[in-house]
């Protein structure tokens, strides 16, 4: 496992997405809430993971109580979320502790806005998040789908550094690259790339004959529904798979080095599996060359735009 050891963090360039957990809309059924789920957590921190992201609707909250549940007391660094329907600061500050109680672990290691919020104030929540650090419910504040001029402003409104902004990185969604990594890497925060597989799509898994199940990944706003869409990126598994054939490594792995070869990116896959859960960690310590590297993003490029 490589780290990224921050403000005395040692965070995993790997962490686990927990979004899979309690969520009908993956599909992966009552098996996997109730066993799988959590023996991929106890397997993540045995193999050196110590970042896990999850949130308030993931499930409902039951993803929070099944990760806190497999965590236990074991030393981590646990991300959630609040999602913002009316987030006045007493709002904010009532769903920390709520996330608290479901997780049963105190203090938030980061709190994260999960989405701007198109009417409501930035400085409602982050007024809130204020109370939260200085109370000591949280530990570190952060924000998500910000662009960097909303991140800078949540910082000024706290008066303090957010930490992080998780943002959907992966060789087709590479906007993130531009603008909000070099700000990153140059002022000590973190980009947290959500989907760094594009949601299973990078694995190889999928083509136009292959669709997955599960209503998330059939809705038309999902690349991973569309048949044309997944015509267009078998250029790319191409090119992950014959990359990967020089490493011994699988399509995914080289999707997840890719995001990780960025400065101050931490990627948190999701894993149907302990065995998907086990790739991925050690996708850690796969590191592609300058050229590979390259060659990914102009064969996503040329294909996906
Ligand atoms: N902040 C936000 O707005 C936001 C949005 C989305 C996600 N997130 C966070 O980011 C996390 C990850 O994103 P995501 O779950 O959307 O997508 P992802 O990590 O790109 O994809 C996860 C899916 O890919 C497949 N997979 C995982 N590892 C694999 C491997 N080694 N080999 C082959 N297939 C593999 C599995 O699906 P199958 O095996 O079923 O194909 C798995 O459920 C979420 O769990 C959540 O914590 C945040």
């Amino acid at each position: 496992m490589r780290y990224l050891d921050i403000y005395g963090e040692h965070l995993s360039r790997i962490g686990l997405g927990t979004w899979q957990f309690g969520s009908s809309e993956w599909g992966y059924g009552d098996d996997y809430d109730n066993g799988e789920a959590a023996a991929i957590v106890r397997r993540a921190l045995e193999l050196g993971i110590t970042v896990f992201d999850t949130a308030e609707i993931y499930g409902r909250g039951r993803s929070e109580q099944i990760l806190g549940g497999a965590l236990g007391d074991a030393d981590a660094f646990v991300a959630s979320k609040f999602f913002p329907v009316f987030p006045t600061p007493g709002t904010v500050v009532r769903h920390a502790h709520q996330s608290i109680e479901r997780l049963g672990r105190s203090p938030i290691d980061l709190y994260q806005i999960h989405w701007p919020h198109p009417h409501a104030p930035l400085s409602w929540s982050m007024r809130g998040m204020r109370r939260l650090l200085d109370e000591g419910t949280i530990r570190y504040a952060g924000v998500s789908n910000f662009g960097l001029k909303r991140w800078q402003r949540a910082e000024r409104l706290l008066g303090a550094p957010v930490l992080s902004n998780q943002v959907q990185f992966n060789l087709i969604r590479r906007k993130p690259a531009d603008l909000l990594i070099p700000y990153a890497a140059a002022n000590r925060r973190i980009v947290i790339a959500y989907s760094p597989l594009a949601q299973g799509l990078l694995s190889g898994a999928y083509s136009p004959d292959r669709l997955p199940e599960g209503f998330r990944r059939r809705n038309p706003a999902n690349p991973l529904s569309s048949k044309r869409r997944l015509a267009a990126a078998m250029p790319l598994i191409g090119a992950l798979r014959e990359v990967g054939e020089s490493h011994g490594a699988t399509p995914a792995q080289v999707a997840l080095a890719w995001v990780i070869r960025h400065p101050n990116v931490i990627a948190i896959p999701g894993a149907r599996t302990v065995e998907q859960l086990e790739r991925n960690a050690a996708a850690a310590d796969l590191i592609l060359t300058a050229e590979e590297h390259a060659h990914l993003t102009d064969v996503a490029r040329l294909n996906l735009g």
